[in-house]
């Protein structure tokens, strides 16, 4: 990254303050305002509730956590910076609605489906922004369809896409405004997934995007409007996310000085840490709001134009205010362990499993009847899976459970289903219900025993 004379400290000068530390229980329970006594509630609902209503293996989500989240994160930020729901994170169009009525600008999504959840929301249109690697012709198009931006992910996607609109097909009769997404060519620090680095399947290097934008510009099919970047996920180091964000508004500088429009938006990504796992950092979501106003104030002081810009958020915005619930089934010893075996696993919650984690560590996972109290018992928790991987806690407190009573799995909000090896034994899928003050409600139907049929041909 370019040195800048004036922006504050850098890591390198002053190491920054390690971010606070708080415990993934307590994150989940503050975001489901529960009152430290008394039995797991989500959006006033008892969870014995919801499962008695609903049946399990489920997914309740909280209204009314989703709403403070959205506004406190438009609280750090203001009104100049826009927020989006990473629809990666929970593709529930449900969520969705929650959000934009909570002030949401908009979706960012990674598919053609993603595209039809976020363009069929119900209200007057919002934000879709489109990034990915390795977009299809279908997402393409369906991209075209619903007004999705693009956020260009390559030269050859940049090719293909140009190529789909001289056949003359939808959204040539128009010049298509797309964005392209940066590669800084470094990680960011404090980044448990990094998805930005020196080499990168996510966006195009720094040091190429001026001459794409000087062909996007000769071409004349399409009209460039902004860049984006995203940095990582699970991030806890705001200076560092602010650092890319900065970087961002000093490419935008230079290609503006080249260009005869300036671009008109920008997308600084997100991928604000949330605490899902014992005593994880805390995001400093004040710091990350003050750094970026800064940035955009530095940056107007130097001559930029007004910008549309925006975070793209999902784990920070869901995660703390949903909850898999499931029973148990059976209660077994071996080996000197107690072994509880739950009727939902892996398949319908795979990160609690531990999928996509270089280390396998537990989520917060708490009796629904009081998610306070840790027992004397030491419990393993696993599902009804025929694989060892099937597993989401060993050897954890808990008080003393019986086969039916109701377990929760914390911080479930986000990547969840959308992110679980559903298809494995062709299990039902689990329901989900949205909690909110006028109750609860079903938003995704339980499957049954002959979905594992539906889309096979004889
Ligand atoms: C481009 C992009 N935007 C947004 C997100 C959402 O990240 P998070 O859920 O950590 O906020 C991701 C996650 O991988 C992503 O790749």
């Amino acid at each position: 990254m370019p040195a800048d004379p004036s922006a504050p400290p850098t890591s390198a000068v002053e190491p920054p303050e390690p971010p606070a530390v708080t415990s993934a229980r307590d994150a989940a329970l503050a975001a489901l305002g529960h009152a430290g006594t008394g039995p797991l509630r989500i959006g006033g609902v008892s969870a014995a509730d919801l499962a008695a209503r609903f049946g399990t293996p489920l997914y309740a989500h909280d209204a009314g956590a989703l709403r403070d989240r959205v506004q406190a994160v438009r609280k750090a930020f203001g009104d100049r910076v826009g927020v989006l729901l990473a629809l990666k994170a929970n593709p529930l169009r449900a969520l969705l609605e929650v959000a934009l009525s909570a002030g949401a600008a908009g979706a960012e999504v990674a598919s053609a489906g993603e595209v039809l959840v976020a363009a069929t929301a119900a209200n007057d249109g919002p934000m879709i922004q489109f990034a990915g690697p390795g977009k299809s012709t279908l997402d393409l198009e369906t991209a075209l369809r619903h007004g999705a931006r693009l956020h260009l992910e390559s030269e050859g996607e940049y090719e293909r896409l140009v190529a789909l609109l001289r056949t003359g097909g939808v959204g040539s009769e128009r010049r298509v405004e797309v964005a392209i997404r940066v590669n800084p060519g470094v990680a960011q620090d404090g980044s448990r997934l990094r998805m930005a680095d020196a080499s990168s399947r996510f966006g195009i290097d720094r040091e190429r995007v001026a001459a794409l934008a000087r062909r996007i510009d000769a071409d004349g099919v399409c009209e460039l409007v902004g860049l984006h970047v995203y940095g990582g996920s699970q991030s806890f180091e705001a200076a560092a996310w602010v650092a890319t964000a900065r970087d961002l508004c000093d490419l935008a500088a230079e290609l503006d000085a080249a260009r005869a429009t300036p671009l008109r938006s920008l997308n600084f990504g997100g991928g604000f840490g949330w605490p899902v796992y014992g005593r994880d950092p805390s995001f400093d979501l004040e710091s990350a709001g003050t750094g970026l106003l800064e940035v955009l104030d530095r940056a107007r002081r130097a001559g930029a134009p007004d910008r549309t810009c925006y975070v793209e958020l999902g784990r920070y915005l869901l995660a703390g205010g949903g909850v898999f619930l499931s029973r148990v089934v059976d209660l077994k010893d071996s080996g000197g362990r107690r072994h509880a075996v739950l009727d939902g696993g892996m398949h319908q919650f795979g990160a609690a499993a531990g999928l996509g984690a270089v280390m396998r560590r537990s989520f917060a996972i708490v009796a629904a009847a009081d998610p306070l109290d840790e027992g004397a018992a030491k419990l393993s928790l696993g599902g009804p899976l025929c694989t060892p991987a099937d597993r989401f806690a060993t050897e954890v407190p808990m008080p003393d459970l019986q086969v039916g009573d109701l377990v929760a799995v914390l911080n479930a909000g986000a990547y969840g289903l959308t992110f679980s090896p559903a298809r494995f034994l062709g299990h039902p899928s689990p329901a989900e219900v949205l909690v909110d003050a006028d109750g609860a409600r079903l938003v995704r139907r339980r499957g049954e025993p002959a979905d594992v049929l539906a889309d096979q041909l004889p």
